[in-house]
C-alpha cells in the first residue's frame, strides 16, 4: 500500500487528478471506477479544467458508479447519479453510453445488479477505482458487519452513516436508510484502488487502513491492505495519526 500525504485538500485533489489524467492518456478507453461523496468534489473538478485545457479526453473513458441510493430518482439532487452529472459528467466530453451507474429506482434491483456487474465483467474489469473513506471505515457502502458481501447487492445503511451523509439533506429523515453498492470482491477486482481522505475527522480511519495489523470486517477498508495496487492519498489533517 502507497501512502501519499498532501499538504492540503487542494493537492490532495490535483495529485489525483494527474494520476488519473495519466492513466487515461495511457489508455484512453480505460474503464474508471467512479465515487461520489465530499473528498472527490476537488478531483473532479480538477479533471473538468484539466479537460477545458485539452489536457485529458474523455470521449473513449467508460466509467462505472460504486453506488447509489435506493428511491432516489436521477433527478433528485441528492442522488449520486445527479452529483456525478453535476460535477463531472456534464462538463467533460464522456460519451452518455460510456456512463453507468447502479439503478437505484429499478424494480428489478436483484437483475439490474447482476446485469451491472456482467457489463463490468464483459469489458474486462474496472482499471482504476477511487473511492473516498468513510469514517467507519466503509469502502462504497461496504459496512462494519460480521460478514462483508463480493457482490453488488443493497444494503441498509448504518446510523452513523446515515448521521454522516445527513449534511446533504434538509431533515435526517429524508436520508435513503438503504442503498445499492458493489460488493468488496468486485472492488478488489479492480486492477488499481486510490483512497482518498482528507481532514480531521478521516484521521482515525485513515490510521486504521495504513497502521493496522489486522484485517476485519468491522473495518472493511482494513481488506484493502490484501490488494496488491491500492493508493491512499490523505491531506496533512487526515494523515496526522500515521
Ligand atoms: C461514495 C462512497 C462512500 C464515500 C464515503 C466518504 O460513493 O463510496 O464510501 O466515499 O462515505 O464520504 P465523504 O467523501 O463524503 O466523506
Amino acid at each position: 500500500m502507497k501512502v501519499i500525504i498532501t499538504e492540503n485538500y487542494e493537492e490532495l485533489s490535483k495529485v489525483t487528478a494527474n494520476i488519473f489524467a495519466a492513466a487515461i492518456k495511457e489508455n484512453p478507453s480505460i474503464k474508471l471506477g467512479l465515487a461520489t461523496g465530499s473528498t472527490p468534489v476537488g478531483l473532479y473538478e480538477e479533471l473538468v479544467e484539466m479537460y477545458k485545457n485539452n489536457e485529458v479526453d474523455f470521449s473513449e473513458v467508460i466509467t462505472f458508479n460504486l453506488d447509489e441510493y435506493v428511491g432516489l430518482d436521477k433527478t433528485n439532487e441528492n442522488s449520486y447519479n445527479y452529483f456525478m452529472h453535476e460535477n463531472l459528467f456534464n462538463h467533460v466530453n464522456l460519451k452518455k453510453e460510456n456512463i453507468n451507474l447502479p439503478d437505484g429506482m429499478s424494480s428489478t434491483i436483484e437483475q439490474s445488479l447482476i446485469d451491472y456487474q456482467l457489463k463490468i465483467e464483459n469489458l474486462g474489469g474496472i482499471d482504476l477505482q477511487i473511492d473516498g473513506l468513510g469514517e467507519n471505515g466503509h469502502i462504497g457502502f461496504n459496512e462494519p458487519d460480521s460478514a462483508l458481501k463480493l457482490n453488488a447487492h443493497v444494503t441498509p445503511l448504518t446510523e452513523s452513516t446515515i448521521q454522516a451523509n445527513s449534511r446533504f439533506f434538509d431533515t435526517i429523515e429524508e436520508v435513503p436508510t438503504s442503498a445499492i453498492t458493489l460488493g468488496m470482491g468486485n472492488i478488489f477486482a479492480s486492477k488499481a484502488i486510490i483512497i482518498i481522505a482528507n481532514g480531521a475527522h478521516k484521521a482515525k480511519a485513515v490510521n486504521a487502513l495504513v497502521n493496522s495489523t489486522e484485517v476485519t470486517t468491522q473495518n472493511p477498508s482494513t481488506f484493502l491492505k490484501l490488494h496488491p495496487n491500492v493508493t491512499v492519498i490523505v491531506d496533512k489533517e487526515a494523515a496526522k495519526l500515521l
